[in-house]
Order: structure tokens, then C-alpha cells, then sequence
């Protein structure tokens, strides 16, 4: 794809992209915004180094893509903004978002497209993010396989991922969603076709008997954490990550305790997710 505004470097052939030539803290011109959608269709999560935006600024961003989602069960940090999620791992942290496998906050009936996480400070080694291609995840099981999973839905839910928020919060209005998916979603820009389960969030196939639901997902599981559908993102201080939720998963490693990473993620609204056969 050729592009006007904006420069586009892959970083690899399957998935990921640096975009140069774009202030975020700016807004969009018709025609960077375009292109800046594109490169994210195209390369499913497309990063950003050296921003500086204002949480004001990062939303402005965000609601080019859609309305901004606000996490049903994460505490709200700032209450002006409840749309921003922060992502902080300390000396006191025995955990991190995002460790397993995941695309984000699946356990919605409308889960988020895509996610903008703006990292302002960073571990001097280590804290990488990984994302993987849910399209080639699909496209490289057996036809028969294919064919079995097209008809089949997995049910979703929040309490598996974010038990450990149920003490974390002081929210009134905390939810623990759940939803049944498509095991195979249809994309709703692209029309391309992508696996739609995963570690972090879907808990059984209802369809299959429970043995039958828990080794079919851990096949899938494993398929899709395949080295080849993977980039890796290297943080520094200031970099932005847009990914979209609908083909891409990710896993944040935490390999870093006990030192500081912060930042603040948009997370912009998605739609039901459904399956067209091809
Ligand atoms: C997440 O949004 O799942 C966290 C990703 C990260 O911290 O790298």
C-alpha cells in the first residue's frame, strides 16, 4: 500500500508496523487519519515512538477511531477520565494486565476494536509487549478443523481474567461481563477471517462436551501462540501501541519486577462480533 502522509515500516512480514511522519498530540487531517486506519488494517497493531500527548490529547485521538470504552471492572484512576485505563507495574506488583494471552476485554457483547496504550515510563530492559495474527492463526489450521469451528461459539467472561480486581476497586457500578462469541470472527472492515478465543477470557466451546471444549481450546491456544503469527514491541519511554482487537491478541510480559513501568491506555468500542462463511 502506498502512502502520502505518513511512513510505514514493517516489522514483520505477518504482523506489526512502525508509523513515522504523525504528532499525535495533533489532530488528524482527513487524509493521515486514513492512513493511518489503513496501516492498522493492514499491519493489525501499528506503533509510535516519541509522543508526547496530554490524556486529553490521547482521548482526542482514540475518539477519531470511535467512542471510548470504559473497562467494566478496572479502577478508575482519574475520575474526569474514566476512559483511561493505567497500566502500572511496581516493586509492589505481583502481577501485570495483560500477562496471558488475550484480546481485550472479549468478555464484553460488544468488545473493544482496538486499544492505544502510551507508555511514559519504561524498565531499563525487559516489559516487551507481544501481538500475534489471529487471521494466519485461521488461515493455517486443516480445512477440516476449519470447517468444525465455523459453527461453534465460546462463551467469554470477565471474572477469569480480573478476579483479582474484585478487592482492587472501590467502583459501584464494577460489572463482571460475560458473552458468547463465534469461535471464528469475521472482520468487520476487512471481511477477513480470524480465530476469536483465548487464554486470558474464554472459558469453554458450549457446544462440545467439557473434555472435549478444554482440549480443542488448548489446541487452539497453542496454535495461535505460534512464534511466526508474533511480533515483539520494545518500549521506550513515549512510544505508543494501536492495536485491533478483532484480528490481533497480545500478552505483556513481566519480566521486569521489580522495576517501574507506567502509562495510560484508550480503549475505543467495538461491535458484536459475528461470523460471515467467506
Ligand atoms: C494490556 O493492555 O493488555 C497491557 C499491555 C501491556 O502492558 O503491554
Amino acid at each position: 500500500m502506498a502512502y502520502q502522509s505518513i511512513e510505514v515500516r514493517k516489522l514483520t512480514p505477518t504482523i506489526g508496523a512502525e508509523i513515522f511522519g504523525v504528532d499525535l498530540a495533533q489532530p488528524l487531517g482527513n487524509q493521515q487519519f486514513q492512513e493511518v486506519h489503513d496501516a492498522l488494517m493492514d499491519n493489525l497493531v501499528v506503533f509510535f515512538r516519541d509522543q508526547k500527548m496530554t490524556i486529553d490529547q490521547h482521548k482526542d485521538f482514540g475518539r477519531r477511531f470511535g467512542p471510548l470504552h470504559v473497562h467494566p471492572n478496572a479502577p478508575i484512576a482519574f475520575k474526569d477520565h474514566p476512559e483511561i485505563l493505567v497500566i502500572k507495574a511496581d516493586e509492589k506488583s505481583k502481577h501485570v494486565a495483560g500477562e496471558e494471552w488475550h484480546s481485550d476485554v472479549s468478555c464484553d457483547v460488544e468488545p473493544p476494536m482496538g486499544s492505544i496504550l502510551y507508555l511514559t515510563e519504561v524498565p531499563p530492559n525487559g516489559g516487551d509487549t507481544l501481538f500475534a495474527n489471529t487471521y494466519r492463526a485461521y488461515e493455517t489450521l486443516s480445512e477440516p478443523i476449519k470447517r468444525m469451528l465455523q459453527g461453534l461459539t465460546a462463551l467469554h467472561d470477565s471474572s477469569k481474567a480480573h478476579y483479582y480486581r474484585v478487592k482492587a476497586t472501590d467502583r459501584d457500578d464494577i460489572k463482571f461481563p460475560n458473552a458468547e462469541h463465534p469461535v471464528v470472527r469475521t472482520h468487520p472492515v476487512t471481511g477477513r477471517q480470524g480465530l476469536y478465543v483465548n487464554r486470558g477470557f474464554t472459558l469453554r466451546i458450549p457446544q462440545l462436551k467439557r473434555n472435549e471444549s478444554d482440549a480443542l481450546l488448548e489446541m487452539l491456544y497453542r496454535h495461535l501462540e505460534t512464534p511466526e503469527f508474533q511480533c515483539r514491541f520494545k518500549w521506550q519511554a513515549n512510544s505508543v501501541a494501536f492495536w485491533d482487537n478483532r484480528c490481533a491478541q497480545h500478552h505483556a510480559m513481566f519480566d521486569y519486577f521489580p522495576n517501574r513501568r507506567y502509562g495510560h491506555r484508550v480503549t475505543v468500542c467495538g461491535d458484536k462480533p459475528f461470523y460471515r462463511p467467506a
